[in-house]
């Protein structure tokens, strides 16, 4: 039987690990040949790792292991010469572009993150995301999905916005918001080109983006030197259906329906997979 994305091609960024390595790997089970780059190196006001060049090679063995084909690139979403250059390289090698997957990005979060922090947040997570569709669409025909990944923390109070949370995650927030906006316009601007522009927003995600100790001492405050153990529960507590961390998988499901055929009418959602969590800010009927 054909799979849901058979024969596309996706360009998926920060895809070496996480959420992305899993919507990489999901779309190739079914049929997808995959562009997968990753910045591979340390942002400096991030609180935790970034990926390494090793993550992103073992994105690719898994892409492979399903008998599909990967081209691979370390790219910072900062810079479009580099996405143009990854692009240019996977198109020749993959023969076509169908599927994008703005997904990377970074969460700085304390209040001992500096100011600078703020700007980080804001150009990869809103810019990256803008460069990295600009240099896609030419690539792109009618038919073609968009998808970025948005925030369920951007939409609530008390989260990103929180000033215990620094100026890094009020980076995050404001990023994450516009990306919705930027989804929005973009879905009608390119809809009469068959072009497809939708975001996702997933709740907490079982990712190294929330399971890092700058986390862990947000979602626990009350103590001085949390463990992953005990931010679990935590975590969950935005939720309202009773799951604490929601897995990359079920993001990727989410991915891979907006991606394929069967959502070729369906353009400009924000699709939260979150557990509910932005239900009970919603019941005043606010737009997203
Ligand atoms: N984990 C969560 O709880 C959560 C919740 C809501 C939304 N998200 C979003 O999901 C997406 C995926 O995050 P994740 O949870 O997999 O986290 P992650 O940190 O595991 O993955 C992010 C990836 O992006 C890469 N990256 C960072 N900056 C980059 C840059 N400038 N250029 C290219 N690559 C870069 C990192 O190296 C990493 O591999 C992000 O957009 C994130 O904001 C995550």
């Amino acid at each position: 039987m054909a799979g849901r994305v058979e024969g596309k091609v996706a360009f998926i960024t920060g895809a070496a690990r996480g959420q992305g390595r899993s919507h990489a790997v999901r779309l190739a089970e079914e049929g997808a040949d995959i562009i997968a780059v990753d910045i591979c190196e340390q942002i400096e006001s991030a609180t935790y790792a970034m990926a390494t060049e090793a993550d992103l090679a073992e994105t690719a063995r898994l892409v492979e292991a399903q008998g599909r084909r990967v081209i691979t690139r370390v790219a910072d979403v900062r810079e479009r010469s580099q996405l143009a250059a990854a692009l240019e390289a996977g198109v020749a090698a993959l023969g076509h572009l169908d599927i994008v997957v703005a997904n990377a990005a970074i969460c700085p979060i304390g209040p001992d993150v500096p100011a600078v922090g703020f700007f980080d947040s804001v150009s990869v997570d809103l810019v990256g995301v803008i460069n990295t569709v600009e240099a896609a669409f030419k690539y792109l025909g009618s038919g073609a999905s968009i998808i970025c990944t948005g925030s369920m923390a951007s939409m609530l109070t008390g989260l990103v916005d929180n000033p215990a949370a620094g100026p890094g995650a009020a980076g995050y927030g404001h990023a994450k918001r516009a990306v919705a906006r930027f989804v929005h316009e973009a879905a009608l601007q390119l809809a009469p080109l068959n072009v497809r522009v939708n975001a996702v927003h997933p709740g907490n995600i079982d990712t190294d983006m929330l399971q890092n100790e700058a986390m862990f001492k947000l979602f626990r405050p009350d103590l001085t030197n949390p463990t992953r153990e005990d931010a679990q529960a935590a975590f969950g507590s935005s939720h309202r259906l009773p799951v604490t961390t929601i897995s990359p998988r079920d993001i990727s499901e989410a991915v891979l329906y907006l991606a394929s055929d069967a959502a070729r009418y369906v353009t400009g959602q924000q699709l939260k997979v979150d557990a509910g969590a932005l239900l009970p800010s919603m019941t005043s009927g606010a737009p997203l």
